[in-house]
Formats: structure tokens, sequence, C-alpha cells
């Protein structure tokens, strides 16, 4: 099957050009100048001809942080793999790497096979896992170099959640220790889940219990304490760190400080970050639920910072941290309680309009959008070269994207399994065209013609930006 796609403009992360693109089954065998000799003739001899003329051709979105069908506070996220790697197809992605969980007192590989069980022929799109550790144990660090060997090469550890997720800093430093002699890199949650459930309670004694008191009882000092706290732990271990959903400013400078030093310290932030602040969560009666995460939504002033760290490299990818949670019946399990409230946001399908919107605003070029959205995070999560670059050898991950259609997002239009939107009413400029997975089309003007069961799983290789 031989495919052309002719007349756009190329948008890599090293920028755009006016190029075509020629596609061999699920291959991609050429970048071409625009109707040079090899693109005609590849052209006369295609199964399909794209006209891409007046269109972006971008790398496939790779979601590096995802959460489907993930039980958690007494529910489940209300994406399957099934509907959430649909609906990410819709908004650009065609690569998800989602979070297995590793329950206590259980190994990572029965928390590795409980998630290829739910993603294995249910996914539209390719994915990969990361492994959530819980337990750190002599027996679970000697498994994260097996897993490593199978393609799951990052580690999440939790300094907030205690009972639940959470690892002491004895754990941590152990599983950084393991990450530096196997090449796995750890991501963090980092906030002071210890201190953070001693406000907590003290805001329920006081009768404090609306959305809102999600936000006040988890605030910045405690995400940048701990962010300090990883990245002096990954410095002790000498192993590279990755700090998930970054929210706060005072984080941020953390991770910049380091950085300075010269220390392999990665961050990544969320959309939610950058376009939603912590006033939503105090929307009247109940309906500050639909904005409950963790990291919690920060100052309107702190959008200002995430972006800059964008453009400097100091935040080096968005991902969503897609945990999708219903209003009814899930968000609303914490009436009464702020804390049994399910936290997560929907956002998997609108990570790359609504980070083309920096585009728009001047915020970041071209090639950094595509860069945080896709290319960077191949090369975090050892995907690139086959993920992240449309470059000869490369897997015909391919997004044709409008870059001046006009809507207005709205949980009426949206793909995921899910009753609202986080960014409902927001009026966004560009749009997603035609999506190929491997070089099938799966998404065509608004229109779903994905298999599931079509997405394949990854195994992934180590970090590229310690190579
Ligand atoms: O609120 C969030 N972020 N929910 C998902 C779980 C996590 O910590 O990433
Ligand atoms: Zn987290
Ligand atoms: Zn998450």
């Amino acid at each position: 099957m031989k495919t052309l796609i002719s007349g756009g403009t190329v948008v890599n992360s090293t920028g755009p050009i006016a190029a075509d693109v020629l596609v061999e089954d699920e291959i991609i065998i050429a970048v071409t100048t625009s109707g040079s000799s090899l693109s005609v003739s590849w052209g006369e001899g295609a199964d399909r001809v794209i006209d891409a003329t007046g269109l972006l051709v971008l790398p496939g979105g790779i979601d590096g942080h995802t959460h489907m069908e993930m039980p958690f506070g007494g529910t489940q996220s209300a994406d399957t793999f099934e509907t959430g790697t649909r609906a990410a197809a819709f908004g650009g992605t065609t690569t998800i790497i989602d979070f297995a969980i590793q329950s206590k007192g259980s190994t990572l590989r029965e928390g590795f096979e409980r998630w290829s069980s739910k993603a294995q022929g249910n996914c539209f799109i390719d994915y990969g896992f990361h492994m959530i550790m819980s337990d750190v144990t002599d027996s679970s660090l000697k498994e994260m170099d097996a897993l490593v060997s199978e393609g799951i090469s990052s580690f999440k550890l939790f300094m907030a959640y205690p009972g639940v997720f959470y690892s002491t800093d004895g754990d941590i430093l152990r599983a950084m220790q393991q990450a530096a002699s196997n090449g796995a890199m750890i991501m963090m949650h980092a906030e002071n889940g210890i201190a953070i459930d001693v406000l907590v309670a003290q805001a329920l004694a006081r009768g404090e219990s609306d959305p809102r008191y999600h936000g006040a009882t988890r605030p910045a000092v405690l995400e940048a304490e701990a962010t300090h706290r990883a990245i002096q732990l990954a410095r002790v271990a000498n192993s590279p760190l990755y700090i998930v959903h970054l929210s706060a400013t005072e984080a941020l400078g953390e991770v910049v400080t380091a950085r300075d030093k010269g220390q392999n310290v990665f961050a990544e932030t969320c959309p939610q970050y950058l376009f939603l602040a912590e006033d939503e969560m105090a929307r009247p009666g109940f309906e500050g639920a639909k904005f409950v995460c963790s990291p919690p939504l920060r100052p309107e002033s702190y959008q200002r910072e995430l972006w800059r760290g964008l453009r400097t490299d100091d935040l080096s990818i968005v991902s969503t941290d897609h945990c999708p949670f219903c209003f009814k019946e899930q968000k609303e399990l914490g009436v009464g309680d702020f804390s049994k409230i399910p936290n997560g946001l929907p956002g998997v399908e609108h990570r790359m309009d609504l980070i083309y919107q920096g585009v728009n605003r001047g915020e970041i070029s071209l090639a950094r959008w595509v860069d945080v959205t896709s290319t960077a995070p191949a090369r975090m999560f050892g995907l690139f070269p086959k993920k992240g670059v449309l470059a000869p050898g490369a897997d015909a991950d391919i997004v044709i994207y409008d870059p001046s259609d006009t809507r207005t997002i709205s949980a009426k239009e949206h793909h995921m399994n899910v009753d609202y939107s986080a960014y409902e009413g927001l009026p966004v400029t560009g749009q997603v065209k035609i999506v190929l997975s491997r070089g099938s089309i799966i998404v065509e003007n608004g229109c779903f013609v994905g298999r599931p069961g079509a997405g394949r799983f990854l195994h992934r290789g180590l970090n590229a930006f310690l190579e």
C-alpha cells in the first residue's frame, strides 16, 4: 500500500518545511521536497494520494501520561482502553503510555499482566506502559530489571497518597539506585502526602468540606518541597528523574535549579495547569469537583511561568494525566467530603489542540508544539526514532492538521466517555483533519474508521536524552 501526502507543511521538532511524505504500508519511506521527481513518481504509483495543501503534517501525538480503567478512590476512571484510545485518536494522539499498577502485596509482573489484559485487543492506537511501584521490596527491585528488558523502562513512585501508593524516602532512594543501575527512568508524583493528610483532616474537622478545600489543603509549597526532596534523592542515587504533572511555579524553580547545575531532572506539565486556574474549584454548588486533580489547579498567574518553562525546555513535555471521572456518580462520591472526590481530569482528546493555542498566542513555536507533544515524549520514553518524527524508517503515525479551522470545545461533541469537559465553551483555532496510525487512516474529517485491537504494545527502550 503506497500513500503520498502532498503539498503540506511538514512540521518536525526541527521546524516546518514544505514537503511531501511518502508512505509504504506502515512506514515512512521519504520526506521529500514538494513536487520533486521522487514524489511525482511515487504519486503516480500510489494507492492513495492525500492533498495536504494549506495543512500542517505532523508526527502523531504521544501522550506519555494516561490512566485508562484505573481503580481510584472506590471507583474506576471512566475511559476504557477502547474509548480512551479512540478519543485520543480524534485529537491527533497516536500513542499513549498508560500506568500499570503494582498493588501493595503484589508483584510488578502481576500489575503488568493485569494492564496488558485490559489493553490487548482493545486499543485503536499503539500503547506502552509505565509501572506504578506501590511496594518497594528486594524482589520488586529485582523485577524492575526484568521489566526494563521487556519494554517497561519507567517507574512511577508517589510521595503523596499515604496508605495507597505512597513510598517512603528510603523506598524512593532504593528504587532510584536500582534505576541508576538498569537505565530506567523514575517518575515522581511530588507532593508531600504526609503533610497534606494533616491539612485535610484539619480542614474537615473545621467543617470545610467543599471541593475548593482540595486545593487549599495541597499548597504549592508542599509540591515544591517534595520536588526538592525527590531531586536530592536522585542526586544521591545518581539517577535521572522525571517529575510528572508539575503545576506550581515553586516546583518549577526547583527543577530549574537542578537543571542549571547539570542534573538530569526532567518535568512535564499538563494542559489543565496551562489553561485552568484554582477558582474553578470554587464554582457554586458541587461543580468545583469537576476540576479536582492532584496536584490541584493553581493561581492564574502561574500559567505564564509554565509556558515560559516550555519555551526554555525546563519543562520538556506536555502530557494530559488523563484520568476521567463522570460528574454524576463518580465525582459525586465526594459530596460533603472533598477528600473522597476521585482525583483526575479528562483531557486525552484535547491536548494537541490546546497546546496549539500556545502557538496561536505566540507562547511557543510550531516546532516546539511538535516537540513537547510528540518528539520529546518519544525520546524521553524510548520510542524514538520509530515515533515522534516524520523521517524515513519511522512509523507512519501522521496527523494532518488544519491550522485555521475554529470550534468550541464541548462535552456534547467530545468522544471521551465522561459527562463533562473541563474546557467547556473554550474556543480553539486548529483542528485535526486526518490521522494515520502506522499507515492506516483512522480518523478522516470527523469520522472514525479505526479498528479496536489495531493498536500494538510498544516495547520501549531507554531514555534517549541521556545517550
Ligand atoms: O489527580 C490525578 N492526577 N489523578 C491521577 C493519578 C495521578 O496521581 O497521576
Ligand atoms: Zn500522580
Ligand atoms: Zn497521573
